[in-house]
């Protein structure tokens, strides 16, 4: 797929130093009040805002820009089986709702999602063909710049995928531990350094108490 096939993608987390996205109970108020106030102008500035399921279980956050004056992005919530709640605030009216879903959810999943005005996208026959659904979310819904806000599974397929292009990492310096802790990305993850993902750091900013990182996908040679 060519970069313009797809809407611009900037994945942004808050992390502690030692690399968590949430605690191991799942807590991930993380960033200071001046890293959120960030966060909030970044949501004005893109068309779609798009987060994993788990994360809207775990969070049920309702992904609206609240601290800055600015319009709300369209929600897509990346759910193959149709398990977003109907209560989530994912699917309150303040903005619209797209959940991209698989072949594996069921009828009536996909018809109880629709009347609370979602629509429903479906793409993959097991999990979510994230490069598909990018490719709707260009040529369909005319998106030109998409924010993933996580968590650390949707990371992983998405950044495997090279469908990444910006990555933005507010490190608050504190440090919380947690073998089962999510970190920035989970998955499979690669076997040798040698085969990471190579980044170029374009710039770092003091946020508060928080440190801004801003990296480009890139080829920068390991040292
Ligand atoms: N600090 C931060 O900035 C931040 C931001 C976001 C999230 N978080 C934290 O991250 C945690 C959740 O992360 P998570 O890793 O458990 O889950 P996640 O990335 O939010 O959601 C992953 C789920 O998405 C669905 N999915 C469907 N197609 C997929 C595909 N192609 N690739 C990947 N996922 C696909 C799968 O569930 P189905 O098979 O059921 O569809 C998968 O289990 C929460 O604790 C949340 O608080 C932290």
């Amino acid at each position: 797929m060519k970069n313009s096939d797809k809407p611009y993608v900037i994945l942004n987390a808050a992390m502690t130093v030692d690399g968590k996205i949430a605690s191991k109970t799942g807590n991930s108020q993380i960033s200071c009040d001046r890293d959120l106030d960030r966060v909030h102008r970044l949501r004005s500035e893109v068309d779609g805002i798009m987060i994993g399921i788990e994360t809207v279980l775990a969070d049920d956050s309702e992904l609206t820009v609240r601290r800055v004056k600015g319009e709300n992005p369209i929600r897509i919530v990346i759910d193959s089986k149709g398990r977003t709640p109907s209560d989530a605030r994912v699917l309150d009216d303040s903005a619209p709702t797209i959940i991209g879903s698989s072949e594996l959810i069921k009828d009536r999943d996909k018809k109880r999602l629709q009347s609370l005005n979602a629509e429903v996208i479906i793409t993959g026959e097991e999990t979510v063909d994230l490069s598909s659904l990018l490719q709707i979310l260009k040529k369909e819904k005319g998106m030109n710049k998409l924010l993933l806000e996580g968590g650390s599974t949707l990371n992983w397929s998405m950044m495997k995928e090279g469908l990444v292009d910006e990555i933005r990492i507010a490190i608050h310096p504190t440090i919380i531990g947690g073998k089962d802790a999510k970190t920035l990305v989970d998955g499979e993850g690669m076997e040798k350094i040698r085969n990471g993902i190579k980044l170029s750091l374009m710039n770092t900013e003091k946020v508060g108490k928080d440190i801004v990182l801003t990296y480009e996908w890139g080829n920068q040679d390991n040292d």
